[in-house]
């Protein structure tokens, strides 16, 4: 565990070292300048002086990826050390991505490590480590810290294995969290197959045909006293994706405990927002099934009607996320919001255009992208945009239905899949509407940034800084 404080200056203190501090003989480095000349300190070195009760951590620059690799190497020296208290003494500029470092890097998914091979790693991981940033507002720390936990129970919940997070698990989890004690204007309604059948969901329950449990919709609500605007927040709830009948190759299926991680995100960042007490009407949808197989499942060549009563030829039952996201977009729109952002663990292609690290973007309205993509960048969580062209919408034609649920071309996926959501979406909304592909870092299975193997909870951040400046107007 790792807290975080601004008051203390106890312990080890923590001095970031640059080349060039080294070359000039910065003061901060005075009381063991000659030490570090000896060792002969590198930039990504670290040395700890025990006369000084110093550790030197060496930076490349002050970019946040440079301040969080060395925010994740000072926790290491420093619990190697076995030091439970320490502070940093750094430009207020750099103070938030410093704590988010401290907080996000530290994070372990033990749940299901038994006693024995957890005590090992007891020693050095689950003792208290304090850690104070001395120029940090309180108010920074707390919301820092606020939206850190949220951003752990999302990674919590999506690294939960599919025998215990199915899709009942999930609808509950929202329940209970909107009935916490602290939550205040929330309100949280779980509707299941009856419910969407009467809303003739024609496409989201399709998927649903062959699971052992129900298909929910989550629709959780904020209603502060004096909302600024209205958003509506959209995620891909699949608890587990064996791709249907058109089942996925071994190799591909495993991970897929993983698709639930758009409206994981959303539900975390819901509860961020509701507890910083933002002044927004807020509304996170999460469409919850699994995608089994089973006699009663759906089928490849299965025309389904949808909500919006656009007719969907379904030529790969594993291009299953648009079916259900084009039913609860459809939900989102009865909302009269001002905005909707869709997040979605929806395509393999996005993580083969822009790599495992970085979330893909996608809408009409430049702005509204270009605002999604800078709010994420702030918090140094990546996205970039791709763009939607006539060619590739022509790509989605059925012959017998309104629309395919696949593209005719095997290139350009993640964007067919952006553009088939898009058919769903009413006119007066396409300038409203972003749809974000989170499937390459929501789920990476080695250590990267602040994250660790498994599920990374991205976005979260980019969302609550994004509604943050959108309110702002
Ligand atoms: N859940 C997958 C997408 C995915 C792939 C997420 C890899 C994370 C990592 C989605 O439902 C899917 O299977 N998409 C297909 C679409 C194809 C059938 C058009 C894909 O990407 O292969
Ligand atoms: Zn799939
Ligand atoms: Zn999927």
């Amino acid at each position: 565990m790792i807290e975080l404080t601004n008051i203390k200056n106890e312990g080890v203190q923590i001095v970031l070292v640059t080349k060039a501090d080294l070359d000039s003989g910065a003061k901060s480095l005075s009381k063991d300048l000659e030490l570090l000349k000896e060792f002969n300190f590198k930039a990504k070195g670290s040395f700890f002086s025990q006369q000084s009760k110093t550790l030197y951590i060496g930076i490349k620059d002050f970019s946040p990826n440079s301040l969080e690799e060395a925010a994740l190497s000072a926790v290491n020296t420093l619990r190697e050390l076995g030091v439970k208290s320490a502070f940093i003494d750094v430009d207020d500029a750099y103070s938030q991505i410093l704590a988010y470092a401290f907080l996000l890097g530290s994070y372990k998914f033990d749940r299901f490590k038994s006693k024995d091979s957890k005590s090992k790693d007891k020693e050095e991981g689950d003792e208290t480590l304090s850690i104070s940033i001395k120029n940090a507002s309180p108010s920074l720390l707390d919301e820092v810290s606020l939206i850190s936990k949220e951003v752990c129970f999302v990674r919590d919940l999506v690294n939960t294995p599919p025998n215990i997070a199915n899709s009942t698990y999930l609808a509950y989890v929202a329940r209970d969290r909107s009935l916490e004690r602290g939550v205040k204007n929330v309100t949280c309604n779980l509707y299941d197959n009856d419910f969407l059948e009467s809303k003739n969901m024609g496409a989201f329950l399709a998927v649903n045909q062959a699971s052992n449990f129900p298909a929910y919709l989550a629709h959780l609500i904020y209603k502060p006293t004096r909302p600024k605007k209205k958003v509506v927040l959209v995620g891909k709830g699949l608890v587990y994706d064996t791709g249907g009948l058109s089942l996925k190759p071994a190799d591909y299926m495993t991970t897929m405990k993983a698709d639930k991680a758009g409206a994981c995100t959303v539900l975390g960042a819901f509860f961020a927002i509701a507890k910083l007490g933002l002044d927004v009407e807020l509304h996170a949808i999460m469409g919850i099934t699994d995608n089994a197989i089973g006699k009663n499942a759906y089928r490849p060549d299965d025309v389904l009607v949808s909500k919006e009563g656009k007719t969907i030829e379904v030529k790969n039952t594993d291009a299953e996320g648009r079916l259900v996201l084009a039913d609860c977009l459809s939900y989102a729109q009865d909302l009269e919001a001002d905005v909707i952002l869709d997040f979605a663990t929806l395509t393999g292609a996005c993580v083969v255009a822009l790599g495992e690290y970085t979330s893909g973007v996608m809408g009409f309205n430049e702005d509204l992208k270009a605002s999604f993509v800078k709010a994420s960048l702030e918090m140094n969580e990546l996205a970039h945009t791709l763009p939607f062209n006539p060619h590739l919408k022509k790509l989605l034609e059925s012959k017998i239905a309104d629309v395919s649920n696949i593209s005719s071309s095997r290139y350009g996926g993640a964007i067919t899949a952006g553009l088939f959501l898009s058919e769903f979406i009413r006119d007066e909304y396409k300038d409203k509407w972003v749809h974000v592909d989170i499937a390459g870092p929501a789920y990476v299975e080695k250590t990267w940034s602040v994250n660790p193997s498994g599920a990374s909870g991205t976005a979260l951040r980019s969302i609550v800084n994004f509604v943050k400046h959108y309110i702002k107007g």
